[in-house]
């Protein structure tokens, strides 16, 4: 089918009544062309980015031109991909998320991080470092896009860089204004957090329950389930609310402070939690976390903890981010809450390398709101420290969203047949020996191939969230299918069509959600490398792992044929692996020890059958160091040397901890030491610290 592009370069503002009563019908028919071509036939026509542009037009030329809305607009389609849900977002600025801090310690250390990054900050200990200190909204938070003072788009943030279009749903939400004032930048994405209530909550489950239909466990899940409605009008009755905190993409500045940038947010029209305060440092920040840690209880809704976000814009944006987590904010988390239960039974699970953990299985208990009826014991050296049994009374603690624990057994609360918990030294699932590592606490089943667990396990962490996201299939569908021998290598999940009928007929499925399960893995054929490698679930090798290889090696070919060269301690391969600064010889070893097992080059070799693996692509491709091998010696006279490797990298450049015949740059600051001298024995191009400020401008 051909699908038109259904969209002309005409300026909304400029369009006349007739031009945009034509672009709205060409736009309603593309776009129902695309969802077509993507939902059904799974084949897309044009990319997600250009598809949202389409769907932002055309809620642009809608908000021009009201009375123009047509009744198969696209907008008020609200989850027209059949079954499959909401239209998919592509996040011009990734939507973020916080590291976690548990007590005063790391708040510290949070500050000591900012001040050593810095220069100027480390130089002048003095110097205040004025913070934000926020609620933490116990919500889901949301993206809402204003284009010419108009609200065009809002979007649920997903997995930070894809979410849902919820417009239709959000524009039922009083707090969140339809048009804001016109000194506002034309383009701006405002974020915050949507939820309800304790009140509200309290009446929404008690009608549901009067009604008959299901009631939710926490006024967040009662949020998020009434934003994810297909009928907004379901949404329109329910009480949402909406506090703004952050911005996405903006047109223009927005403030040079954050408390600034608050204070523009209220004018604007938005709501802003009453408690947040501008601290002067850390000491005042703790301080305000005690006072609302004290009056939270009170509150009319939910938080779970405090966000504290550096004030200074100018400063946030030098911090930057990692893996997706800003430097200049963090967040500090109330003390867990605590309830008292009985341990029924320890079970032991088998992980994807083998460890075997404990579970203990509880009578199930509220709290915080949640009903916990698992919780973790960690290892078996715990179990035995804290002399764990089962039906013993304990104390289980959850915080966030952190696994809950088990913090102490009552000592009152034994029954008198108790014994102390015996660990199996073989494993639970397949039977074979399960050893310690030298000087480990983890027990690890030895059967590796053969044991259906690990097996089962590395296929859930196959298509998991950071790895293949692959929503619709489960962690029961991957056990089942293993089961019935469907799946049971990575590839064979890309075979799944192929035995479609198998899947339609089985119990929980039919013809839709096959086809639907069916699109979403096509979808997948095409990954990013960085993906791919953390999918592969090689030991060690997390996601800050994955993309660092991504970076350094670019390409699936470039990456498999260095780490084949690289079983040779002694090759340049090996070197170049070892040198990326955050490898060390553990990693690498791993890495290698993967390579060479020749079922793990089978199940590459196959998924390379399935499967397009794009390149990774470097950020900023403009900038001059990008893609260049870089080494900082010395000390820097205007920035720190974690403040120089971030900029280096966020130019594209992969920074490498010593100096070869491979780098491009060595930055030579103060006291130099052996690095400089190598440089200048093997002829790589050294930069002063000004040359160096001066190419990256
Ligand atoms: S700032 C970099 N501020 O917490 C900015 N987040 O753990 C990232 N949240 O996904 C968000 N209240 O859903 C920020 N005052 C607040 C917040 C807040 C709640 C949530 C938000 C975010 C999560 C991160």
């Amino acid at each position: 089918m051909a699908v038109s592009r259904g969209s002309t370069d005409v300026p909304v503002a400029e369009l006349t009544s007739a031009q945009a009563e034509r672009e709205l019908e060409t736009l309603a028919r593309a776009i129902a062309g695309h969802d077509k071509a993507y939902y059904e036939k799974d084949a897309p026509v044009i990319g997600d980015a250009e598809y949202d542009g389409l769907r932002r037009r055309n809620q642009a030329i809608e908000a021009r031109f009201p009375a123009l809305v047509r009744p198969d607009s696209p907008a008020q389609r609200i989850g027209a991909p059949p079954a499959a849900g909401f239209a998919k977002v592509a996040h011009a600025r990734p939507m973020l998320s916080l590291g976690n801090a548990m007590d005063e310690a790391d708040i510290r250390e949070f500050f000591d991080g900012v001040r050593r990054f810095l220069k100027e900050l480390q130089k002048d200990p003095a110097l205040p470092i004025e913070t934000v200190a926020e609620p933490k909204i116990d919500g889901l938070s949301i993206s809402l896009r204003y284009e010419d003072g108009r609200f065009v788009l809002g979007a649920t943030r997903g997995d930070g860089r894809t979410g849902e279009d919820v417009t239709a749903n959000l524009r039922t939400v009083a707090d969140i204004p339809d048009t804001i004032p016109g000194d506002a930048p034309r383009t701006l994405e405002v974020r915050g957090e949507i939820y309800m209530t304790r009140d509200d909550f309290a009446r929404l489950n008690a009608r549901q329950e009067d009604a008959g239909e299901k009631t939710f466990a926490n006024p967040r899940n009662a949020a998020a389930g009434s934003l994810r409605q297909k009928d907004a009008a379901v949404t329109q009755a329910r009480p949402l609310r909406f506090f703004a905190y952050a911005w996405g993409e903006v047109g223009g500045p927005v403030a040079d402070t954050q408390w600034g940038f608050l204070g523009r947010l209220k004018d604007w029209g938005f709501p802003v939690d009453p408690l947040a305060r501008l601290c002067a440092g850390v000491d005042d920040v703790l301080a305000h976390y005690g006072d609302v840690d004290r009056r939270r209880h009170g509150l009319p809704y939910d938080i779970d903890g405090m966000v504290y976000k550096i004030n200074r814009l100018d400063w946030q944006e030098r911090l930057g981010s990692v893996s997706r987590r800003p430097r200049w904010a963090i967040a500090h988390k109330f003390a867990a809450e605590r309830a008292r239960t009985v341990l029924k039974r320890i079970a032991v699970q088998v992980g994807r390398t083998g460890a075997l953990t404990p579970v203990a299985e509880l009578e199930p208990v509220t709290v915080g709101g949640v009903v916990v009826s698992r919780a973790t014991l960690h290892n078996e050296d715990e179990i035995a420290r804290k002399d764990i049994r089962e039906g013993d009374t304990v104390i289980v603690q959850r915080a966030g969203d952190v696994i809950p624990q088990i913090v102490e057994v009552v000592a009152d609360g034994r029954p008198p047949e108790s014994r102390p918990f015996l660990f199996p030294d073989t494993c639970p699932e397949c039977g074979s020996r399960a050893l310690r590592e030298e000087g480990g606490v983890v027990r690890r089943c030895t059967g590796g191939l053969v044991c259906p667990a690990q097996a089962t396990e590395r296929l859930k962490h196959f298509v998991s969230r950071d790895a293949f996201d692959l929503e619709g299939l489960g962690g029961r569908h991957i056990e089942a299918f293993r089961k019935d021998g469907l799946v049971t290598t990575p590839a064979d999940i890309f075979r799944l069509e192929e035995k479609g009928g198998a899947i339609a007929g089985r119990e929980g499925w039919g013809e839709r959600s096959a086809a639907n399960l069916f699109a979403a893995i096509a979808a997948k054929r095409t990954i990013a490398l960085e993906r791919f490698i953390y999918a592969l679930g090689i030991r060690q090798v997390g996601r800050a792992t994955a993309r660092l290889l991504a970076k350094q090696y670019a390409s699936l070919m470039a990456w498999r044929a260095a780490m084949d060269a690289a079983r040779d301690a002694d090759s340049e391969a090996y070197g170049d692996l070892v040198n990326i600064d955050g490898i060390g010889p553990l990693v690498a070893g791993e890495i290698i020890a993967f390579f060479s097992e020749p079922h793990n080059r089978a199940v590459l070799d196959d998924l390379a059958g399935q499967l397009t693996v794009e390149n990774f692509a470097a950020p900023a491709a403009a900038s001059p160091i990008s893609g260049k091998t870089v080494v900082l010696t010395g000390t820097l006279d205007s920035m720190t040397r974690g403040e120089a490797k971030a900029r280096a990298e966020a130019l594209g450049a992969k920074v490498a901890g010593s100096v070869s015949k491979k780098t491009d740059y060595v930055v030579v600051g103060a006291d130099a030491g052996s690095k400089a001298k190598k440089a200048a024995e093997i002829g790589v191009t050294m930069l002063s610290e000004a040359e160096w400020l001066e190419l990256i401008g």
